[in-house]
Order: structure tokens, then sequence, then C-alpha cells
């Protein structure tokens, strides 16, 4: 019997008021104006429909505006209540509480995703990265924040032996349960394999430091985190970068993606010796290396 592959851990905000207890009045008014920068310097222009991947309450929806659909999806329930509650329901907003692992979209449906915030929280990085490649049109636009690894306060603390992780290496560091750092080197592999060409990357928020945020204007500290954006210097705390989906030619195509399921013609994913139907989600064996699609498992 093919063993189940363990499901990644997921960072559970069920119940907590990110909104209130992270944001508001918390003194991040900068990572926030500069976060929006990043993302209007990334992505121009709109399209039809555009999914946020671990959007929270919905906090940078409506930089999203010139999509005729934004959908919103969580894996907290009470965050999309949340984001309910803030932006209202209307047609131009869905949203979905849903596991980023398991996108319950069809393949292609979207022209545009975002992910900010969120991919620090992700303990399979190739998983998620390879479910925001299947939902994209060809040519789609990702736009992913990610933290950042090889800052500047975290190279000076390793020169001086006050760190014990090395932010040159490319492996991501989980600095606290289910917190990731990432070096820009592995998440440009990552999505390379993900069927992603990195088209742009920004570095943002060089001046996330209390005692700066507290003495110089808000505004001033933006546009210059804004200036240093345009420099390209991958050594800030937080990376925003655009990726688009590219077509993937037969050859291109892994073995896993050529299939499709044999009940419903829903997309299937490889988990260890199992192929799933995101669809509905049965499950069919790869046995002494033979895919077995005659009948579902446990038929
Ligand atoms: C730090 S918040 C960011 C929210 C929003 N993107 C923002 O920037 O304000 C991270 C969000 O990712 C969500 N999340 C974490 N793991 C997830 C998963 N496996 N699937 C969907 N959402 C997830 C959490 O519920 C949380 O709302």
């Amino acid at each position: 019997m093919p063993k189940p592959e363990p499901r990644p851990r997921i960072c559970d905000y069920e119940g907590s008021n990110y909104r209130t207890e992270f944001w508001e009045g918390r003194g991040r008014d900068y990572e926030d104006r500069v976060e929006r920068i990043a993302v209007r310097r990334l992505l121009r222009g709109g399209g039809r429909r555009l999914l946020e991947v671990g959007a929270g309450f919905g906090r940078l929806s409506d930089e999203f505006a010139a999509f005729d659909q934004v959908v919103l999806l969580d894996y907290s329930f009470s965050q999309m209540q949340y984001a309910q509650e803030y932006h209202g329901r209307s047609s131009h907003f869905v949203y979905v509480a849903a596991d980023a692992y398991h996108l319950p979209f069809k393949a292609g449906v979207f022209d545009a995703a975002t992910m900010i915030r969120v991919i620090h929280h992700m303990a399979n990085v190739q998983k998620v990265l390879d479910q925001v490649g299947r939902v994209l049109i060809t040519d789609g636009v990702f736009i992913l924040e990610h933290a950042n690894k090889r800052h500047l306060k975290a190279m000076a603390r390793y020169a001086l032996g006050k760190q014990s992780w090395n932010p040159h290496s490319h492996e991501p560091v989980e600095f606290v349960e289910l917190n990731f750092d990432f070096h820009p080197q592995y998440i440009s592999e990552a999505l390379q394999g993900a069927g992603f060409r990195v088209e742009r990357r920004v570095p943002v928020s060089f001046f996330r430091v209390n005692a700066l945020k507290r003495s110089v204007n808000t505004q001033v500290l933006a546009s210059m985190d804004g200036l240093l954006q345009t420099t390209g210097a991958l050594v800030s705390p937080s990376i925003f970068l655009r990726a688009r989906r590219v077509e993937l030619g037969p050859t291109q195509l892994t073995t896993a993606s050529i299939f499709a399921c044999p009940q419903c013609g829903g997309d299937l994913l490889q988990q260890g010796d199992e192929m799933v139907c995101t669809a509905d989600l049965n499950r069919y064996a790869i046995r002494d290396g033979i895919y077995d699609f005659k009948s579902p498992i446990g038929d």
C-alpha cells in the first residue's frame, strides 16, 4: 500500500485578529506604504481575474481595482470574514477559505496572482508555487513577496559571530516555527521549477527599524525606500518580485502534469506514490513504476 505524503504544516491564523494585532495602530504604516509602492511598481494594468493567496483581511486588495474580479483566499475562515467586513459583498470580491497547497480552482483560470507576506509561513515552497503556476494562464503575472535571509542586519550579525546561520547559503532558515527567511536564489529556482520566469525583483523595507520609524516622518521614509527599491540591491528584509507563467511545451511538462482524472477530468497532483485528483479527490496508485488508473484506490 503506497504511503500518503504527509500534509505540510500550516501556520493557522484562525481566530487571530491580524488586522488589529499586527497592523492598525501598531506602528507599521511605513511597511504598508512601501509594500504598496512595490506592488504598484510591479503590477501595471489590470485584467479579468486576480487571485490573492493568503489574503488575510484584504489589507492590499484595493490595490487590484484594475481587475474585474479579485478572489481572496486564505486558510483562515475568520480572516475571510474580516475581509468581507472590510470590503463588503459584491461580485468584484470573492472570498474563499482554502489551503494554498490544494487550491480549489481549475487550471488556467487567473490572469494574475499575488502572494504577499505568506510564503514565509510555507514549509513546502515548491508545492505551493506549483499550485499557483497551475491556476494561472500562460503569461499570467505573479507578484510574490518573500522574507530575505540575506539582508544587511543578518549579514552583519553573521560576520560578527552573533548569528549561527549563514545568510549566504541557499537553504531556508526557520527562525521561529513556521517562519522562514529565504535566499533570493532559492526562491528564483523554485519559481523556475514551477514554470515561472522571474522578470524583476525589488528590495523593500530598508528602514524597518523602530527607532528610525519613530523619529523620521513616515512619508519621507517611505519615499526614500521607494528610491532604494529601484537600485535592485537585494539586501533588504523583504523582496517583492514579478514572475510570469511561461508556456510549457510538451517536452517541458513534468510526467505528473500530463495526466487528468479519468473520472472527472480534473487536474492530478503526484503525492508520493499516488496521483490525487484536485477536483474529486480520488486517488490512483503508482505501483512498481506503473500508473494505475483502472480504478481509484479504495474502490
Ligand atoms: C502575515 S498574513 C498576510 C496577509 C496579507 N497577505 C497581508 O499582507 O496583509 C499570512 C496569511 O497567510 C495565511 N496562510 C498561511 N498558510 C496558508 C495556507 N496554507 N493556505 C492559505 N493561507 C495561508 C494565513 O492565514 C494569514 O492570513
